[in-house]
């Protein structure tokens, strides 16, 4: 591979930070924006260059894309995310990046039943708009949302979530991550819009299973109203706009919305999506014991 420039936002998140070591260990010239330094340390010392800026900061914006082939665009789920993500391919733009790999979320419509999801379609409107050559990956459901279940599931075996019976394609945020990679360092995927989803279609009771097998102990599933679920996470500080997204995703969910699987993170990365037992496995088990 040629040496490529690369520029990450959400660099410190989730997917970001497995964009951006998977990126740097294959030779790429990787910039991480990050909001704080401290937080890019460890991206600089898998070989990034970190940028300090943030999405309400357009100038940081400019200068951390300045000299970039190829932005991978990586947003926080929020009440923000238009004009955060507005800002970002203005400023894509003014400084000549050429490529966006854009991370969506599922079935993104702007009729869709969450804000998530209609601000998602708006921004890949304004993507396809642009006129820059671009790859859009819709993620499913993460597995790692299940982290926010660990006490639960640490102190009494149970997961308590809002979508009732239902069976969902979710996916591992590592396959998201290596679907990225692949999306920004070929020109197979540019123009496509993708769907990245996990093996299978799995209801949390299998979820649980795959938990509890990991762990060694007894895990269940506890459903509760999709509204029950979202409230309970004010507890943990979430605002409103989230505890409304987290209703309507779960009341969709519930009504078997994300029923689906594709053949996607194969058809890109080259290997299966990884499994909810995967997940429970390499990436849960592991945290849960410290
Ligand atoms: N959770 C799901 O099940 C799911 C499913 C499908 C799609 N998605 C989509 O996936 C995306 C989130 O990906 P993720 O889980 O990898 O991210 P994440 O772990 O939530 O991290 C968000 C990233 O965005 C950065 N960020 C937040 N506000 C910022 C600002 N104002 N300026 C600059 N950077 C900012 C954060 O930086 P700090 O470290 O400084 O906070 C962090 O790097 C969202 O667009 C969401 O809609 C989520």
């Amino acid at each position: 591979m040629g040496r490529m420039n690369i520029v990450v936002t959400g660099a410190t998140g989730n997917i970001g930070r497995r964009v951006t070591t998977e990126l740097a260990s294959k030779g790429v010239s990787v910039v991480a924006l990050a909001r704080d330094s401290a937080k890019g340390a460890p991206l600089e010392a898998a070989g990034a260059r970190v940028a300090v800026g943030s999405f309400e900061d357009a100038a940081s914006l400019e200068r951390a894309f300045s000299g970039a082939d190829t932005l991978v665009l990586i947003t926080a789920a929020n009440a923000h995310a238009d004009a955060q993500t507005s800002r970002a391919l203005a400023a894509a733009k003014s400084a000549g990046v050429r490529k966006i790999v854009r991370v969506s979320a599922l079935k993104a419509d702007a009729d869709g039943p969450t804000d998530n999801t209609r601000q998602h379609a708006r921004t890949e409107a304004a993507l396809k708009a642009s006129g820059l050559t671009h790859v859009i990956l819709r993620p499913h459901l993460f597995f790692q949302n299940l982290f926010a279940s660990l006490p639960t599931i640490l102190s009494e075996g149970k997961i308590y979530w809002g979508v009732g019976e239902a069976r969902m394609g979710i996916v591992d945020t590592r396959d998201v991550a290596d679907a990225v990679v692949v999306a920004a360092t070929t020109d197979r995927f540019d123009g496509g819009t993708f769907e990245l989803t996990g093996p299978a279609s799995v209801d949390y009771h299998a979820v649980a299973a795959a938990i509890g097998r990991a762990l060694g102990r007894d895990v269940a599933y506890q459903a509760v109203p999709p509204e029950a679920a979202a409230e309970a996470l004010r507890r943990f500080g979430v605002d409103d706009w989230t505890v409304n997204v987290v209703r309507d995703y779960c009341t969709a969910y519930a009504r078997g919305w994300g029923d689906f699987t594709t053949e996607d993170v194969a058809r890109i990365t080259g290997h299966a999506p990884r499994s909810a037992d995967d997940f429970a496995r390499e990436v849960l088990a592991p945290a849960a014991r410290g």
